[in-house]
Formats: C-alpha cells, structure tokens, sequence
C-alpha cells in the first residue's frame, strides 16, 4: 500500500502552492485514473467508466447488491496525498490481501473511483456521486466552468469521455449492495480515543455559497476615498462576518478560502469582488441561520460602499447519519472500533442518501488536512487495510 501510494507521489505536484493539485479530468487527475486503471487491471478487475465520469474495477461479474468500497484521486488547490487516494490504494491492497487469504467473494465486489470530489476545478463537490444519485441537474453540470473557462462538458469531452450521458444512473446505483469508503481521519479524533482505525458515524451539514461584489474599477492613486465603491472592502466584512456568525453557534464552522478581484491589479480598485463561503454546522437550521447571518452583514457592508451584492447557493448537503446498524455491525466486525463524526463532505455522505454506507477512518496524527503537511502512519494506513479486507470479506462473505 506504501508502494502504491508512492507510485503516485510524482503525478500532480504543485510547486507553487506546495502539496497535489489534481482536479477532475486535468493532465494530474487523468493520469492517475489511468495509474489505477492499469493496477486494476493488473489484478484482473475488470475496469468500466460509468455516464458520469466515475471509474469501477470488478472482481467478479458486475451485479446487484455488490459490496464497494472506493473513494477519489483528485485534491483540493495545493492538498496532500492521503485524502482521496488513501482510500483507493487501500482497496486495492485490501483486494491483494483477500486473494492472498484465499477469499472468494460470495457478492460482485467493486472499488469505485469518483470524479471531482473536492470540486477544486468545477466548483461543485463531490460532483460524480451527485450526478449519479441525480443531486444535480445534468445541463447544470455540463455548464460548470473552471477558471479558465473550460466547461465540465468540454473538459470531459477533451478527455474522450461523453459529457451527453450525465445524469442519475439508477443501474450504476442498483447494483451497489453496500459502499464503504476509507478516508484519511480529517481530525485527531483516533488520536484521542487511541485507535489506528474507526468508523463514521455522522457528517456535518455543508454547503458553498457564492457572493458576488460588483462596484467600480478605478485608479488606486487618483480616486479619493469618498469617491470610491471598492467591492474589497464588503468582501473584508464578509471574511470577519463569517468568523463572528459560526462563532455564535456551538460547533458551527465558516470559512473564506477564495477570493478574486477583478481585474487583480495591485494599483486598481477591483471592479467586481467573487469570494465562497464554506459554512458547516450540525443540522440544516444551525447552517442556514450562520449563512443568513453573513448575508445580511454582506448587503448592509455592499450598500454602505454603494457595491451591489448577489448570493448563490452553489451546493448543499443536509447532514449525514450514517446507517446505524451497519456503523455498529462493521464496528463489531474490527473488534469494536470507536464511532466518530466528521466535519468533512465525502461521496459516501452523497450516497449514503441511496444506499446503505459506511466509512472506515485511518488516524491522522495532526488532523491537518487539505494541506500539504496531511498524514497518516504507514503503519495506521496497514491497519487501514486490513479493517478494509475485514469489513469487504464480513460484508461479501
Ligand atoms: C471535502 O473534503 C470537503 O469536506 O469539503
Ligand atoms: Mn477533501
Ligand atoms: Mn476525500
């Protein structure tokens, strides 16, 4: 599993930001499908592609009420090597360790690979498992843009794939039984209980909303102060806001981890200010009322300046309990792993809506995550595996 994850340690290397950047369908992220696709095949899965962009490697006959198990390969701006890729590699190890224990599967067994999970190039996370359940609408989708320009259709298109056939996929999604995903722990939640390894037992509600300043562009130099409608300075009270609003509410995060001026000129006012708002709490009604609280702090900042501001909802998931019978079962299965919540989005939060699912956490010794500096033991990453290989076989027995 260290091998395989070392394989991969070359392709998407930001030197600029430091970390992986590896978006969906970009040079890094296809050349890592094809990686994978090729270890599959080496294993004598079969690989297909589905409509939406997702890859599936099957031991076996593809069929109904298959156990799976997967995750992503692509990364956020400048992420690390573990979220995403850690829980491929870790199927493929558990497939290896299977064999190598003599197990057949009495159940299809597949490792899914899903596109854009971090939304890090077209804006919408988790969005191959969103578009196979129909959590989005396909025309929508093949609109997306990235900051080039470049639309997710003629992405997908440039990477020979057909963008005319997104949209839910409800024989893909018949024929998985069970998914499991492992993932990298985004917390020291295993460090605190002492365990190499866990299972899910909730993830936060979250979304990503847009605020769009428009203002007007002008001269740095030449342009008094109380001439100016500077939309930088409504999108400063929107950072601050954003901090003050999940202050209030127990457990609730809000962050602003993009922002582009435009133009971007050091000696210009911008003319138009875009930021995204990541805003997370426990259920529905604390996340809206944090984001309606930042809202309201935008428009009375934007109409102080004389700016216009615009809110977009661009994604959203109410929170994920994960099926309590089978979270106890697995959890009973690898001796009786700790459960524990999450504050991150995954594909198994999008299906868990649709299928019965469940999540395997490796410990993560810092709980740094999204960073270059993510980690996890190659030791707790062998436990991983072989929680993957427990939990895969008591699920496909
Ligand atoms: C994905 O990792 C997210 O939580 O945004
Ligand atoms: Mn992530
Ligand atoms: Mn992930």
């Amino acid at each position: 599993m260290t091998e395989l994850l070392a394989e991969i340690a070359c392709v998407g290397v930001d030197a600029r930001r430091g970390g992986f950047s590896r978006h969906g369908f970009d040079h890094a992220e296809l050349e890592l499908r094809e990686w994978f696709t090729a270890e599959a095949t080496r294993r004598g899965l079969g690989v297909e592609g589905d409509r939406n962009g997702n890859l599936w490697a099957w031991w076996g006959e593809p069929g109904a009420g298959a156990v799976v198990t997967g995750s992503h390969l692509d990364s956020v701006p400048g992420g690390g090597a573990f979220d995403g890729p850690l829980g491929v590699v870790s199927a493929l190890a558990a497939v290896d360790l299977l064999r190598a224990r003599g197990f057949t599967p009495g159940k299809p067994l597949a490792i899914a690979v899903f596109a854009e999970e971090e939304g890090g190039r077209f804006g919408i996370a988790c969005l191959g498992s969103r578009l196979l359940t129909g959590a989005i609408d396909p025309d929508t989708a093949r609109r997306l843009s990235d900051s080039d320009g470049v639309s997710l259709a003629e992405a997908m298109r440039a990477a020979g794939l057909d963008p005319a056939g997104l949209g839910r996929d409800p024989d893909s999604l018949a024929r998985i039984g069970t998914f499991v995903e492992l993932h990298v722990e985004q917390g020291r939640g295993l460090v605190e209980l002492g365990a190499p390894v866990g299972v899910a037992s909730s993830i936060l509600a979250h979304g990503r909303w847009r605020f769009s300043f428009v203002g007007e562009g002008n001269h740095a130099g030449a342009t008094l102060l109380v001439d100016r409608r500077d939309p930088m300075l409504p999108a400063a009270q929107v950072v601050l806001a954003a901090r003050r609003a999940a202050g209030r509410v127990e457990g609730a995060r809000a962050t602003i981890g993009r922002i582009t001026p435009n133009p971007g000129g050091t000696n210009v006012i911008a003319s138009t200010v875009d930021l995204w708002l990541d805003a997370r709490a426990a259920d529905d009604v604390r996340t809206r009322a944090v984001v309606a609280e930042i809202v309201a702090a935008a428009e009375t900042a934007a109409a102080e300046e004389g700016c216009t501001v615009a809110v977009t909802e661009e994604s959203y998931g109410d929170t994920v309990v994960f099926d309590p019978t089978l979270r106890d079962d697995l959890a009973g299965a690898l001796g009786g792993v700790p459960a524990l919540p999450t504050g991150a989005g995954h594909d198994a939060g999008i299906l868990a809506g649709h299928v019965p699912t469940a999540m395997l956490f490796v410990r993560n010794p810092t709980g740094v995550s999204h960073a270059p500096a993510e980690f996890a033991e190659p030791a707790d990453c062998a436990a991983g595996v072989v929680a993957l290989a427990d939990v895969l076989a008591h699920l496909a027995r």
